[in-house]
């Protein structure tokens, strides 16, 4: 099975500061659905960033699908929606535009979108349920529906590697469902790595075979059926 994402011995501080994670080892096959969890601080979205590219390690090193995450060669197919996202929503840009827009990404040049590439937006925007709004401006979502856009607007770009760092931030409980069970699909039919970012994993816990547990560092990567029980008090995961 080949990695989506290697990180080895890695140390990472912000313009060279204090270090926020250190001595990080951390192993994700390609069509894992792994769930990163940890306290508010704790440095999930900096792991994120740094596993991404989007960050240089302080020390060690950082790899995506075997090669140095800073220099991967095939960005279009990372999907990542950012912590609090909601970029353009105020735009008039319908849901069917903000997904083509992640099709375009694929093909680097902003000329029309081919009848494949058409059908793969449509078909996006269907796997996420919005079938019915995707003419209708994205402001006039609810902040649930719109998360489902850009979930979309990911997928258009038909992704090996699916991060969404806290993709529940003010969304319902039923919604955060239907997104888990969107999620687990991707990851069964479509083989995509997903990789769900979040201080709060109750909703992803029975559909991903790990957990890892940020705190400055890795404090734990096992089954959410091994966590110790320490790990679920209030006290120990929220800073
Ligand atoms: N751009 C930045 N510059 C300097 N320090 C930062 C920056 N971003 C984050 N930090 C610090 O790095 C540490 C980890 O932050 P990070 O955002 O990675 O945590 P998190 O686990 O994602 O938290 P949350 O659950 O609130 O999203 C925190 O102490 C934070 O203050
Ligand atoms: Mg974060």
């Amino acid at each position: 099975m080949s990695l989506a994402v290697e990180l080895r011995k890695l140390s990472f501080g912000y313009g060279g500061g204090p270090l926020v994670l250190r001595d990080v080892d951390l192993e994700i096959s390609a069509g894992e659905f792994v769930a990163i969890a940890g306290p508010n601080g704790g440095g999930k979205t900096t792991l994120m960033r740094v596993a991404l590219g989007l960050e240089q390690p302080s020390t060690g090193e950082a790899l995506l699908f075997g090669e140095p995450a800073a220099r991967f060669s095939r960005r279009s197919t990372l999907g990542y929606l950012a912590q609090r996202s909601q970029l353009g929503v105020d735009a008039p840009a319908t849901v069917r535009e903000v997904v083509s827009a992640g099709r375009l990404a694929v093909g680097g040049l902003f000329g029309p979108l081919r009848r494949r590439d058409r059908s793969i937006v449509t078909e996006a925007i269907e796997r996420v349920g919005l079938s019915a709004s995707a003419d209708v401006p994205l402001r006039t979502l609810s902040g649930g529906q719109q998360q489902r856009a850009f979930i979309a607007k990911a997928l258009a770009a038909e992704p090996s590697l699916l991060v969404l760092d806290e993709p529940t931030t003010g969304v319902d409980v039923d919604a955060q469902e239907a997104l888990a069970a969107l999620l687990d699909r991707l990851h069964r039919e479509l083989g995509v790595t997903v990789l769900y970012v979040s201080h709060e994993f109750g909703a992803v816990e029975r559909f991903v075979e790990r957990l890892v547990l940020v705190r400055g560092g890795i404090v734990f990567d096992g089954s959410p059926a091994e966590l110790p029980h320490v790990w679920h008090d209030p006290s120990h995961v929220h800073a």
